[in-house]
């Protein structure tokens, strides 16, 4: 088994290591961060040999595999391995990203897994999104109107509206983006971060909400929007390949022609 190195400096230990079957065919290295609040001591990585010729595709198969055939203790999230639900984000080979859509071949040498950066963990690939989530629903991710509906039909919206909202609709809340963000890892308390501002967004440009200007008023704070610096690193690192920097710019843009 090669040998793992961790940089001098780093509180992270090296922790156990588990060798692939003597008759493996195709043997990959997994490095993978693990942490336990529970028991006071510092995060390791665990170095796990799997034989990827008889693994499925994807990172998320191998954590799976290493769960059901080496190491029970380990624990990650995931549920539709079809990135739809974004529960099995963390960062692979350095870049946030959906274990279940990465595959394992797109990683040349060891795979290192980490947790999303800059959260707290509850336990190994585990982050705690406490504060991720209140600040969506800070958003208020629903429609809101003064008007009743139409008597005998749903709130119609031209072709052209809906496609305004068609792409800020698909995330999937991963929270890749968020966690890539230093605006965010350094004032996570305070800005609201690109997937909730991406929220925004998609409610403001909504043709049938009718509460955009409380809506946009509520963006008017130095640190919530503005701490945005057009870094990029949020559409860089999206799994869906969505443009939260995008939409943040047209919410500042939106601001600044209400204002002038
Ligand atoms: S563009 Fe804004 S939200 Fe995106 S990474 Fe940069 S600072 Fe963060
Ligand atoms: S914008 Fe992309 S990276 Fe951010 S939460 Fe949504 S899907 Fe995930
Ligand atoms: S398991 Fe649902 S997005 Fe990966």
């Amino acid at each position: 088994m090669a040998e793992f190195r961790l940089p001098a400096n780093s509180r992270i230990r090296p922790g156990k290591q588990f060798q692939a079957p003597a008759d493996a065919k195709q043997v990959k290295q997994f490095v993978v961060y693990r942490y336990d609040p529970d028991t006071g001591e510092n995060p390791r990585l665990d170095t796990y040999e799997l034989d990827v010729a008889r693994c499925g595709p994807m990172v998320l198969d191998a954590l799976i595999k290493i769960k059901n055939e080496v190491d029970p203790t380990l624990t990650f999230r995931r549920s539709c391995r079809e990135g739809i639900c974004g529960s099995c984000a963390m960062n692979i080979d350095g870049t946030n990203t959906l274990a279940c859509t990465k595959a394992i071949d797109e990683v040349s040498g060891d795979v290192k897994i980490y947790p999303l950066p800059h959260l707290p963990v509850v336990k190994d690939l585990v982050p705690d999104l406490t504060n991720f989530y209140a600040q969506y629903a800070s958003i208020k991710p629903w429609i809101q109107t003064r008007t009743p509906p139409p008597p005998d039909s749903e709130r119609l919206q031209s072709k052209e509206d809906q496609e305004k909202i068609n792409e800020p609709s698909a995330c999937i809340l991963c929270a890749c983006c968020s966690t890539a963000c230093p605006s965010y890892w350094w004032n996570s308390d305070r800005y609201l971060g690109p997937a909730a501002l991406l929220a925004a967004y998609r409610w403001i440009v909504d043709s049938r909400d009718e509460a955009t200007g409380e809506r946009l008023d509520a963006l008017q704070d130095p640190f919530k929007l503005y701490r945005c610096h057009t870094i990029m690193n949020c559409t860089r690192t999206c799994p869906k390949g969505l443009n939260p920097a995008r939409a943040i710019a047209e919410i500042k843009l939106k601001l600044a022609e209400r204002q002038y």
